[in-house]
């Protein structure tokens, strides 16, 4: 890890509030694919902040977290790497300070006691050999729900509790001839809708043993097999448009009422909200279909490269602070859609879904967290969107082949 001493970042961090010549030596390039209504709206937050406190911010945005991700580790690689970048915390990331490409943020995190003020998973995971790598500023939701009332009350369906009765619900949905489900038809989203899936259907037991052993037997399992005979089924209840689609047109489907339902991220909580929409009232929020409750948490960060010159290391530091900062963490959540990553950071002026969120996340039995966060190496991840996507596009694929292709994948990769 690139270890600069902290005494001469803290300087400088410090004396940020003194010479204007100083202040706007703190430019951070900040590298992100958040470039949805929703995400851009929720970002301007920090990048105020930020400059409100004498940084100079430039932004540099690529649509889709895969393309960003991909530049943010050429940049580096390249030896021009951008002062901070988004990534979601996890092994992707872990693997980038293997190769020393990251800097560190100890000096703020120690000075803003990160340890005590943030979840053990996110302490855990934003951290390498006890250094932080990563700024967490969120906890995003991936097996939410989101419906258009509207369309249930058109079809006279209630929200379905089990993947059978969505089956049925989605069926009366076609015949009032509207779509049941808005997908947007990219392998990422499919998998978050095969992991609501997983975990509705196998239980957050299954879903942790899962992936955080990826075993044989399990993957071979009739369990395994009930998943992909439920995911097969639902693949007549989107439209013919759904390929390629972007997660926040899908979004749109349901805010319009053009498709009933959406499994998505709480980022599309996000541009609900953008749409003006308040949660809970013509669009309504609940977990996936399952047999028992869990939260499926991912958590966006921003981690910072390795970099010469003090300028950018106090930019870096800067930037940490703002982002953990409780009125940064208000106002970026509640446009964001996630829910601060702070623990004492008051949530009463949030949404109804966000409440139901924290709610839930206060019973640590909940707890479930995305493939990356359980240590999937990179390699893994990728042959998992890979056999996903191609299951569900395939027109006569069998459950038991794309269990088995599924299967094959991951112990090839892995
Ligand atoms: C995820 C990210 C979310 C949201 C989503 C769609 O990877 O965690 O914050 O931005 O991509 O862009």
């Amino acid at each position: 890890m690139k270890k600069f001493s902290k005494v001469a970042a803290l300087a400088t961090f410090l004396s940020a509030g003194v010479s204007a010549g100083a202040l706007h030596a703190q430019t951070a390039e900040v590298l992100h694919w958040w470039t949805s209504g929703s995400e851009q709206a929720a970002l301007a937050e920090i990048r105020v902040a930020f400059e409100a406190q004498g940084g100079k911010w430039v932004d540099t945005p690529i649509a889709g977290g895969g393309n960003a991700r991909a530049a943010a580790v050429n940049r580096m690689l390249g030896g021009d790497p951008a002062t901070v970048f988004q990534f979601s915390i996890g092994q992707q990331l872990r693997e980038l300070a293997d190769q020393g490409l990251l800097a560190d943020v100890n000096a703020v995190a120690e000075e803003e006691n990160w340890d005590e003020k943030l979840p053990p998973l996110i302490v855990q995971a934003a951290k390498y050999d006890g250094d932080y790598i990563a700024a967490p500023i969120n906890i995003h939701g991936e097996n939410w729900m989101f419906y258009n009332k509207e369309a249930l009350e058109k079809a006279g369906i209630e929200v379905p509790k089990s993947w059978p009765e969505f089956i049925d619900a989605a069926k009366k949905l076609e015949d009032a001839g509207i779509v049941p489900i808005g997908l947007g038809g990219q392998p990422w989203q499919e998998r978050i809708l095969f992991n609501s899936v997983l975990l509705g259907v196998g239980g957050r037991e299954f879903y942790a043993q899962l992936y955080s052993t990826l075993d044989d037997e399990l993957l071979a399992s009739d369990t395994m097999r009930k998943v992909f005979e439920t995911f097969a089924a639902l693949k007549p209840f989107v439209d013919e448009a759904s390929p390629g689609r972007n997660w926040n047109e899908a979004t749109n489907m349901v805010i319009r009422g053009d498709a009933a339902f959406q499994f998505m991220g709480d980022w599309a909580k996000g541009e609900i909200i953008a749409a003006g929409v308040e949660p809970g009232t013509t669009v309504g929020c609940a977990f996936a279909p399952a047999v028992d409750t869990a939260y499926i948490m991912t958590v966006d960060a921003f981690a910072f490269s390795a970099m010469d010159g003090d300028e950018a290391q106090a930019a870096q530091q800067k930037m940490a602070q703002v982002m953990l900062e409780p009125d940064v963490q208000i106002a970026f959540n509640k446009k964001k859609g996630s829910i601060p990553a702070l623990l004492d950071v008051p949530g009463d002026s949030f949404d109804a879904c966000a409440q139901k969120a924290m709610t839930t996340l206060q019973d640590k039995e909940t707890h479930l967290v995305s493939t990356g966060l359980f240590g999937v190496p990179s390699a893994v991840s990728g042959a998992i969107d890979d056999s996903i996507s191609n299951f569900w596009n395939s027109a006569d694929m069998s459950p038991e082949q794309g269990q088995e292709e599924f299967r094959q994948a991951i112990s090839y990769a892995k």
